[in-house]
């Protein structure tokens, strides 16, 4: 894993840029998409730029079942309003959240990995160290599917929402195995509510309690943290 720690969120955003810059001149054509709030300055340092997504690919890590893609709430309408607005991309892919066969949607997704290998994919990690949507005890080897959110995740979505019962209890997510086909990751984390998932992910025993520890296992991870999120790595 290669590490760089950077003053604060902004500047880890136009690290970022700088990791999606090298990825487009080496030929990348598939991009792996992250929403929260952590990749937000990553997403405002690309739509600044002069970054053409035009001619390539896109497809999202996750998605909520039961949201439909013109709720604000949606991951569909997240990745419209910071990025896709501005930057289009050839073809953006999401799981469809109200979608009516989950088996199908499923299928479909799998189907468009299948397709299209990922180059570069960004991703955040929970504060239980999920990846994705893929909470602790996620096997490492599983494609897309339809999860149960714990209820620490779903307390830490609340923010996004009126109220806690109005978050999904479940999600469509890219599995752990299809993230780990993706030729290079770029894992964001940012504030100090994060580091003891990046010193778990970083440090740690590769283990399914901590999802993003099998990372550690890829042979191209970068991973961009402000002083807060590294303030417990040891090294
Ligand atoms: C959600 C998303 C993850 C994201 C995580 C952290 O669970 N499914 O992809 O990494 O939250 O979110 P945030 O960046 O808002 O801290």
């Amino acid at each position: 894993m290669k590490i760089i720690i950077v003053k604060d969120q902004q500047q880890g955003g136009k690290k970022a840029l700088e990791v999606f810059q090298a990825a487009l001149n080496q030929g990348a054509e598939v991009f792996g998409l992250a929403t929260g709030s952590t990749p937000e300055t990553t997403y405002t340092e690309i739509v600044k730029s002069d970054l053409d997504f035009s001619q390539k690919i896109s497809l999202n890590l996750d998605e909520y079942v039961g949201l439909k893609a013109d709720n604000p709430q949606s991951y569909r309408a997240y990745m419209q309003q910071h990025l896709f607005n501005f930057k289009q991309f050839k073809r953006s892919y999401l799981p469809q959240g109200d979608a009516a066969d989950s088996q199908a949607e499923i299928q479909r997704y799998n189907d468009l990995l299948a397709q299209y290998q990922v180059d570069l994919q960004l991703l955040g990690i929970g504060k239980n160290g999920h990846i994705g949507f893929n909470e602790p005890g996620s096997s490492f080897t599983e494609q897309t599917r339809k999860v149960k959110l714990t209820p620490s995740t779903v307390a830490a979505n609340a923010r996004f929402f009126a109220s806690k019962e109005d978050v999904p209890q479940y999600a469509y997510s890219m599995g752990i195995g299809s993230i780990m086909r993706a030729k290079s990751i770029l894992l964001e984390a940012f504030g100090v509510t994060k580091a003891d998932a990046v010193a778990a992910m970083v440090e740690g025993p590769v283990t399914p309690d901590c999802p993003a520890s099998i990372l550690q296992q890829h042979p191209d991870v970068t991973v961009i943290l402000d002083q807060a999120a590294a303030s417990k790595l040891s090294r």
